[in-house]
């Protein structure tokens, strides 16, 4: 089977051929037809992780995928062959994951059945920003009516939290370029922030004197970068932040909660948010799509930022 693997941490991805692996007690075999893109994808590929679990080389990068069980191994009770399946697929300690065109997963892994209403490439778009962004929005405690900076919306992990918070009834104000601006709007941000335009902080300082409710940050690599942002929460509200540089005790001497969130793409979150797709609800923007042999160049293009939604890899 072809697939994109890199030989070492921080090595450059490439494709190539692999034996197809065989399920093993409780396995099912995927054939991936559709594989999403995430940031958390080339970090790991960096070595993020390398200090928490032992990865095999050649390590096939990616996490997200969708595609159809074409074989099961003994004791498998929850799926069978036929079924069409997303969910996130990485297996660093065997060197799995889901550029590639077919892979394993476990029967009680981060799995669930697609709808017939869901296409494979939409569904493989989902599992780790969707479900980012529904836990971090769920983390922020909204009320309705309440005010929420999403810094970061542009992104796959914004673009899905603008709508579950703008659901919840908050007023959502959403970081984001011109290019950009109408579509947040239609996805419920109530105002956009061209953060290119001046700071975000002082942009939100001048509209919102009093405070805002909360924060979402889903962009800051220093606990300063956070500390600043959220400067502009009251007293009582929360901060997330997805890239672990919330410090929840200086926050907490402020009177605010600090969140750092891991998400966790649950089986059952896995099934609301194909729903909700599905349903049209949840709207995702696939931004490209490419064969797999051009995943290496899609991977070098989102490490360079500027993401205005999902990248999907067809296998
Ligand atoms: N903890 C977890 O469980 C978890 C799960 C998923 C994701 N994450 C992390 O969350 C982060 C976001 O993920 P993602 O998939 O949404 O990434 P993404 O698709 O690459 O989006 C990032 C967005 O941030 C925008 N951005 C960059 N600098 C900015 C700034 N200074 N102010 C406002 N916006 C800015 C970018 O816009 P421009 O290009 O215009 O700069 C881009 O649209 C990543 O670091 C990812 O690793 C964590």
């Amino acid at each position: 089977m072809k697939a994109v693997i890199v030989n070492d941490f921080r090595a450059e991805p490439e494709l190539t051929e692999l034996p197809t692996p065989e399920p093993g007690p409780g396995e099912l075999l995927v054939h991936l037809l559709a594989a999403g893109l995430n940031p958390f994808d080339w970090k790991v590929a960096d070595g993020a992780l390398k200090d928490v679990v032992p990865h095999s080389f050649p390590l096939v990068l990616g996490s997200d995928g969708a595609g159809l069980v074409v074989k099961t191994g003994p004791g498998v009770t929850r799926f069978r062959e036929g079924d069409r399946v997303y969910g996130q697929f990485m297996r660093l300690p065997q060197g799995q994951g889901s550029y590639s065109e077919f892979t394993l997963a476990h029967q009680d892994g981060k799995l669930a059945l697609l709808p017939d209403e869901l296409d494979y490439p939409l569904a493989a778009a989902l599992p780790t920003a969707a479900v980012t962004a529904y836990q971090a929005v769920g983390a922020a405690n909204l009320k309705d009516g309440q005010t929420l900076l999403i810094n970061g919306a542009s992104g796959g992990v914004g673009q899905s939290a603008v709508q579950f918070a703008a659901r919840l009834g908050a007023r959502v104000l959403a970081t984001g370029t011109a290019d950009v601006a109408d579509y947040l709007r239609e996805l419920g941000a109530h105002t956009v922030i061209d953060f290119t335009e001046a700071p975000t902080h002082e942009q939100v300082a001048a509209a919102y004197p009093d405070g805002i409710d909360a924060m979402l940050d889903l962009v800051a690599s220093t606990v300063s970068d956070v500390n600043a942002l959220s400067e502009l929460v009251r007293n009582g509200g929360t901060v997330v932040s997805t890239t672990h540089t919330a410090d929840p005790e200086t926050l907490a001497g402020r009177g605010i909660q600090g969140v750092n969130l891991a998400s966790d793409a649950t089986p059952e979150t896995l099934a609301e948010l194909a729903r909700l797709a599905a349903s049209g609800d949840l709207r995702v923007r696939i931004e490209q799509t490419v064969p797999l042999a051009e995943a290496p160049e899609a991977v070098a293009k989102a490490r360079a930022g500027h993401s205005r939604g999902k990248t999907v890899i067809l296998p």
